[in-house]
């Protein structure tokens, strides 16, 4: 592998996309294989590497990104999402902040939804204004907010799609074309849909950018992020990685390339889990709302429909009990495990009001659609009919009181 190495300056890019995302979660980029060569990848677990000792050819090492590991898995990711190239950083968070590093400086300004991750929104009121952006936040899904929030100096429109927690889908085209009118970049991070449900950059998005912790990795046993963009724009944040230095390790990029490969598959389970279970909870007493994009009275379902292959396997509920009945239900499962993070094979509970939304205030929940007995689950890919069981069980718990 080191031999053939040396003639690659910049990482790999992407294969021509032939082959379907089943096949491209498997295979890849893989090289040729010759007789001997082992079928399952070999983990590269060096921090360094024989570089030409006259120099050129760019520099060997894995902070930059560019050990064996973590440029299959880019490859694999770029070919899945339909963009020239990728980078894989140690985690989400990771991915978005050498993301608005690398896209903007000191003067310019973001327009944001106001519906992303905690930590994303925290990065972009505290964190981004101390380095001299500005940001702004809108509602993403009125289109005409968008335009009025435009400034000379805007760089980036960023969205999350599917939204966290109540799961609301919308069509990143239309703010594609507003961007490019102003040569800005559309950033979509689409860690609840997966390469497998929304392509995003098949709908205009620049820069696509998954927490590989959940759905890419998949059993809730890693920590990545990975940004897919053009080869310009990897470079950006290639360069960003090297100062900052928030590199996978060669191990976890390995695990993300396992967790690629039955991607698919998993995926196909999450949604017809996800979906099964939506309309059981909808039959269920005690339970007032279930969220879920692919059940005809969720706001965005023709949307989703229209923009994903599959609803994913992203469900919430709204328990008539309240907060009480949210917590009786969380602690009666047996199955079902109480944790944040979502994407795993596993099934995950968790509520919004105790994790990603525990800094805000009862009021200021029910403003973004957060009422009291919400709780988020992360389906997972265990036979259904034992969820239902440990979810009936738990759905008496919390009425009984
Ligand atoms: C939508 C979304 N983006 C980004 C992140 C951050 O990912 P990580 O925990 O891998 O840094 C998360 C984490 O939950 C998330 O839900």
């Amino acid at each position: 592998m080191a031999k053939s190495r040396g003639k690659r300056a910049k990482g790999i890019s992407a294969p021509a996309q032939t082959h379907g995302p089943s096949t491209l979660g498997i295979h890849g980029h893989e090289p040729p294989r010759e007789v001997g060569d082992p079928v399952a990848p070999v983990i590269v677990q060096s921090a360094t590497f024989l570089n030409p000792p006259s120099g050129g050819g760019g520099l060997l090492y894995t902070r930059y990104g560019n050990n064996p590991n973590q440029e299959a898995v880019s490859a694999k990711l770029a070919a899945l999402e339909g963009t020239e190239a990728a980078i894989v950083l140690a985690s989400g968070m990771a991915a978005i902040s050498l993301t608005l590093l690398a896209l903007t400086k000191a003067g310019d300004h973001i327009v944001a939804s106001r519906f992303v991750y905690g930590w994303t929104q925290r990065l972009l009121e505290e964190e981004m204004p101390l380095r001299g952006m500005e940001v702004t936040f809108v509602d993403p899904w009125e289109k005409r907010v968008w335009r009025e929030a435009l400034r000379p100096r805007t760089r980036v429109l960023y969205v999350e799609v599917p939204t966290n927690p109540t799961l609301r889908v919308f069509d990143p085209s239309p703010l594609s074309k507003l961007a490019r009118e102003h040569g800005i970049a559309v950033v979509v991070d689409a860690t609840f849909a997966s390469p497998i449900n929304m392509r995003p950059a098949a709908h205009g998005a620049d820069v696509v950018i998954h927490s590989a912790t959940k759905y890419l990795g998949g059993h809730s046993d890693l920590i990545a992020g990975v940004v897919c963009a053009s080869r310009g724009v990897i470079d950006e944040i290639q360069s960003k990685l090297k100062l900052y230095g928030p590199a996978i390790d060669p191990h976890a990029a390995w695990l993300l390339d396992r967790g690629l490969r039955t991607l698919a598959v998993r995926i196909a389970r999450h949604n017809e889990n996800a979906l099964a279970l939506a309309r059981w909870f909808a039959t269920r007493d005690g339970v007032q709302r279930v969220i879920y994009p692919g059940l005809p009275e969720h706001p965005d379902h023709a949307e989703a429909a229209r923009l994903m292959s599959g609803f994913g396997g992203m469900l919430s509920i709204v328990l008539a009990g309240g907060d009480a009945a949210a917590d009786r239900f969380c602690e009666a499962l047996t199955l079902a495990v109480n944790a944040p993070s979502l994407g795993g094979v596993e099934t995950l509970v968790s509520q919004p009001r105790h994790t990603s939304h525990s800094s805000l205030t009862a009021a200021e929940r029910a403003a973004i659609d957060i009422p009291p007995g919400f709780v988020r689950i992360s389906v997972g890919t265990e036979d259904v009919e034992d969820l239902m069981a440990d979810f009936d069980m738990a759905l008496n718990a919390a009425t009984a009181a």
